[in-house]
C-alpha cells in the first residue's frame, strides 16, 4: 500500500450521523476547511482531512486503504463483514471503539394489525430490507424460510405497496413505524455508531491509551 503523509478520516456527508461526528472532530481540536465540492475538507490543525461521503460507502474506502480511518454505524459496518464472509474475503477493517452516539437498532417491523408469535411467523413471507446479509443471518439461526427483499430505501412503505408482508429496518425513536402503521417485532442487531480502521491497525490502535 501506498504511504500517504496525512491521514484521511470518512465521515457520513449528510444524516444522522453527519452532524454528531463532526462534533467528535471539533471537540478533537481538528480544524478543516470546506472545499467547494464539500467532499473533501482540508485538515488546517493537523495533518488529517476529511472526507464527507454516503455511510455506506466508508467500510470499503477503508478497506481499500484510500481512508485511515472512518465513523459509521455498526450496523453498516456489520452487514458489509457479512457480506466479504459470504464471499470468501477476509476481514478488512474493524470497529476500533464505540463512541456513544447514533444508537439504533435494526428490527423485523410488522403490519400493526399483526398478532406476533415469533420468528415463525415469517415462514412463506417476503420481508423487505436494505440489510439483506444480517437479515438473512437471523433467519438462517431462526431456521425460518422467508423471501428477503432487497430496497435501497423507502422500506417501511414496502407492505403498503404490496412488496413485502414485513420489513426489516433501523428504529431509532419508532415514529417512522408508528406512521407506516407498523410495529417493532424482533431487534436483530443493536447499533451505534462506532470509529472503524484497518484490520491490520486495529491492534495498534487497541494498545493505543484513548
Ligand atoms: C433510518 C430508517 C428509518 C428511520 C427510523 O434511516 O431507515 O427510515 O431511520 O428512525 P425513527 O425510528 O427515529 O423514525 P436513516 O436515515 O437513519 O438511515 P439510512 O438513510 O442510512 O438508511
Ligand atoms: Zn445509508
Amino acid at each position: 500500500m501506498k504511504s500517504r503523509d496525512r491521514l484521511r478520516i470518512a465521515i457520513q456527508k449528510s444524516g444522522r450521523l453527519s452532524g454528531p461526528a463532526r462534533d467528535l472532530l471539533e471537540r478533537a481540536g481538528l480544524a478543516f476547511r470546506e472545499s467547494r465540492d464539500r467532499l473533501f475538507c482540508f485538515g488546517e490543525s493537523l495533518p488529517i482531512d476529511l472526507l464527507l461521503v454516503r455511510d455506506d460507502d466508508i467500510p470499503g474506502l477503508i478497506a481499500d486503504g484510500v481512508c485511515d480511518l472512518g465513523v459509521v454505524g455498526n450496523n453498516v459496518l456489520e452487514e458489509q463483514a457479512v457480506a466479504r464472509e459470504q464471499q470468501g474475503l477476509p476481514a478488512a477493517y474493524a470497529a476500533v471503539r464505540q463512541l456513544g452516539f447514533g444508537g439504533c437498532r435494526l428490527s423485523v417491523a410488522v403490519p400493526q394489525e399483526w398478532e406476533w408469535n415469533g420468528p415463525a411467523d415469517l415462514a412463506g413471507m417476503r420481508v423487505a430490507t436494505s440489510y439483506p446479509q444480517l437479515l438473512g443471518r437471523w433467519l438462517r439461526e431462526n431456521a425460518v424460510d422467508a423471501e428477503v427483499v432487497e430496497l435501497s430505501g423507502s422500506v417501511e412503505i414496502a407492505p403498503r405497496l404490496g412488496k413485502a408482508e414485513a420489513i426489516c429496518d433501523l428504529v431509532s425513536s419508532g415514529a417512522t413505524l408508528l406512521a407506516n402503521q407498523l410495529r417493532e417485532a424482533a431487534i436483530i442487531f443493536e447499533s451505534e455508531a462506532v470509529l472503524v480502521a484497518p484490520a491490520m491497525a486495529c491492534s495498534a490502535y487497541a494498545t493505543a491509551s484513548w
